[in-house]
């Protein structure tokens, strides 16, 4: 199968912060190619650097050295192309809900008609399930609440990428599992590319097309990639019963706890250039490409 052209390409990607002993290098060398459409996730150990990948894909944070690609164009700024959705929602409190959603609405869409703009925030609120509560106030959200004006607030941007910091890091387990579930559909509906991190295993596998691994920091990079088998949509009762489910579950936490401190790109083998990328069987082509390169 012929892989689609990217519609982002990092390569290279590297950032070091100053110290008072000289530069730490967080991320070094980081590469890493997404399809149009591709919905990957980013994992790895906490302080490892998924927030400064993503931080710098989002334009928020330089880097240090190396390109990024979006859509044919290179990008080192922030832009409304990419809808970011943190951890903590950050609503305004003296907006509500769609009032915050229109916020970013008005902004990039200040040409069209207000109506449609005004249609535009509430399409969202309500795919997202806020459609009888998109008046209230952040304090008289839930939580959970307010993460759904995140999620809408990105996706009513209609940004050519969308990233994720763990959105649903500070949920409890059966609202993440809902979120999630929002989370696919808006993204089935939109065809969004899309890059999240996450700390969770079982979230990965369930959202991904493919999972990126990363190795411990300092200088962390792309250690592993993993291409997640399971067709779409998908039913959550079904992936988890696939026998496959635990193979790929095994595979990710060997990662994270046996090789995540092994850095492909200085281990070379005597017989061959290859890296110490382990041979899975659900690694594509791609990723076999994209975590080399
Ligand atoms: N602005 C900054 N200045 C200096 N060091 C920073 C800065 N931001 C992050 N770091 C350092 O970079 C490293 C990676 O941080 P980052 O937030 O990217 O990790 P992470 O993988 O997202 O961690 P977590 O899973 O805990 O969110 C950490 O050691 C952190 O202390
Ligand atoms: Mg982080």
């Amino acid at each position: 199968m012929t892989p689609l052209a990217p519609i982002l390409e990092l390569f290279k990607l590297s950032k070091a912060y100053p110290t008072p002993k000289g530069p730490a290098v967080i991320v070094r060398d980081f590469n890493l190619n997404l399809a149009k459409g591709e919905f990957v996730t980013l994992i790895g150990h906490s302080g490892c650097g998924k927030s400064t990948v993503l931080s710098m894909v989002a334009g928020l944070t330089d880097a240090t050295e190396g390109s990024m690609i979006l859509a044919g164009r290179e990008t080192n700024e922030a832009g409304p192309d990419r809808g970011v959705v943190f951890q903590s929602p950050c609503l305004l409190p003296w907006l509500s809900a769609f009032e915050n959603v229109m916020l970013g609405v008005n902004q990039v869409y200040f040409n069209a008609p207000k109506v449609e703009r005004r249609e535009l925030a509430e399409y969202y609120l309500s795919v997202v399930g806020l459609g009888n509560a998109m008046h209230k106030f952040p304090r008289e959200l839930s939580q959970g609440m307010c993460q759904r004006v995140g999620i809408a607030r990105a996706f009513a941007l209609q940004p050519k990428m969308l990233l994720l910091d763990e959105p649903f890091g500070m949920l409890d387990s059966l609202t993440k599992i809902e979120l999630q579930e929002v989370l696919l559909e808006l993204w089935r509906r939109n065809k969004l590319t899309t890059l999240m991190v996450t700390h969770d295993v079982d979230e990965a596998i369930f959202l991904s097309d493919r999972v990126v691994m990363m190795s411990d920091g300092p200088e962390a990079e792309v250690g592993d990639i993993l291409t997640i088998p399971f067709a779409r949509p998908r039913i959550r009762a079904e992936v988890l019963t696939d026998p496959r489910y635990m193979e790929i579950r095994n595979h990710l936490l060997t990662f994270l706890n046996e090789r995540s401190h092994i850095r492909p790109s200085r281990i070379k083998t005597p017989r061959s250039e290859e890296t110490e990328t382990v041979a899975c069987k659900y690694e594509s082509p791609v990723a076999a490409v994209t975590s080399t390169q």
